[in-house]
């Protein structure tokens, strides 16, 4: 037997080791030195061929040399365990550990409102339309029948812009879209315009500078102030849940003729009268009426014979004031205070 090189094999081994990145790894070095057919288990195997005297030096050499690789696999593998443990450690989950509710905002209320007004009105076969808010003139007052220098201009206390040419505006209301839309669109026609409108006011429970309106829109044959007020009333049964009592009061709008406003119970005081309805019990919601022909002529409709026989009527809801009957909201101001407590209720 030729003679074995015990220091080069202890250092292959080691080096080995040293190498060695998982436990799968070290496996595998046992097994190539110390295994059943591993090189030392061979050498202790053949020394049985030696002469007695060589036998028990190389014999005790070799138990010497596979002590220490074990001792060096030992060393290794607990190290690897450790680098385990502590990775394990770093990157361990308690999943009985209640979890953390990300705290989700919501939808403002006006947005659900309008939400809901746009869906009940779509139901009943109405398109959602929007229009500029910055206007002209022509489109927030002439057109709508309201001449210059007519007493009925200060209907609408107007916020302008500056502006070197055509005098512009923040639209005081949502009715100009009536005249966009039937400038491009032929009869029959049923929309309605949410959006936001801006007036030059001070403020109270009842008003803000800044508001949303929905104004709606219906040209057909025949149609009268009979149909108006069906839809309304579908309308507010659906948005407020129950049938609601409502009613139409004659007003003044340069836009319709005739002409009324649209009041619900109030919910406040539920119509006993209370600061908010000015004790009268009834809080309006809306303006409303059938198309001036003027408004038709301006938007350049064709009403002529044998089209002469489409009517229209509209009007123009405060969408704030829905808002606040539906949820017992008695100042409009709140909605855009940005107060939590308020906004976190819906
Ligand atoms: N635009 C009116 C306002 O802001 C409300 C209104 C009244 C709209 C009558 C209409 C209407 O469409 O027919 O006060």
């Amino acid at each position: 037997m030729a003679k074995i090189d015990f220091k080069a094999l202890k250092n292959k081994a080691q080096k080995d080791i040293n190498l060695a990145k998982d436990l799968k790894e070290l496996d595998e070095i046992f097994r190539k030195y110390l295994g059943e057919k591993g090189e030392l288990r061979q050498i202790l195997h053949s020394l049985k061929d030696l002469p007695q005297l060589k036998r028990k030096e190389t014999g005790k050499l070799a138990n010497q040399i596979k002590k220490e690789i074990e001792e060096t696999l030992k060393k290794k593998k607990s190290n690897i365990q450790n680098l385990i443990s502590n990775i394990q450690k770093q990157e361990w989950v308690d999943i009985t550990i209640p979890g953390k509710k990300p705290v989700l905002g919501h939808l403002h209320p006006l947005t659900q409102v309008k939400r809901e007004v746009e869906e009940i009105f779509q139901s009943m076969g109405f398109s959602v339309v929007e229009g500029p808010e910055i206007e002209n003139e022509w489109y927030n007052f002439d057109a709508l029948n309201i001449p210059k220098d007519h007493p009925a201009r200060d209907m609408w206390d107007t916020l302008w812009l500056k502006d070197k040419g055509a005098k512009l505006l923040l639209r005081t209301h949502t009715s100009p879209v009536q005249i966009h839309y039937m400038e491009k669109n032929q009869p029959p026609l049923r929309i309605i315009v949410p959006g936001s409108v801006f007036r030059h006011e001070a403020t109270d429970t009842r008003h803000e500078f800044q508001l949303y309106q929905v104004e709606g829109l219906m040209v057909d044959k025949e149609i009268s102030v009979a149909n108006l007020k069906a839809i309304l009333a579908e309308f507010f049964k659906r948005f407020f849940g129950k049938n609601t009592a409502f009613r139409l009061d004659p007003d003044f709008f340069p836009f319709t003729e005739p002409s009324f406003n649209v009041s619900v119970t109030c919910v406040i005081c539920e119509g006993k009268g209370c600061n908010l309805c000015k004790k009268t019990g009834w809080l309006e919601m809306a303006g409303a009426g059938m198309v001036h022909p003027n408004v038709f002529k301006n938007s350049g409709l064709n009403l002529n014979p044998p089209a002469g026989e489409w009517r229209g009527w509209a009007f123009g809801f405060g969408l704030e004031r829905l808002a606040m009957m539906k949820y017992k909201i008695d100042d409009v101001r709140l909605f855009r205070s940005g107060d939590l407590r308020f906004l976190n209720q819906f």
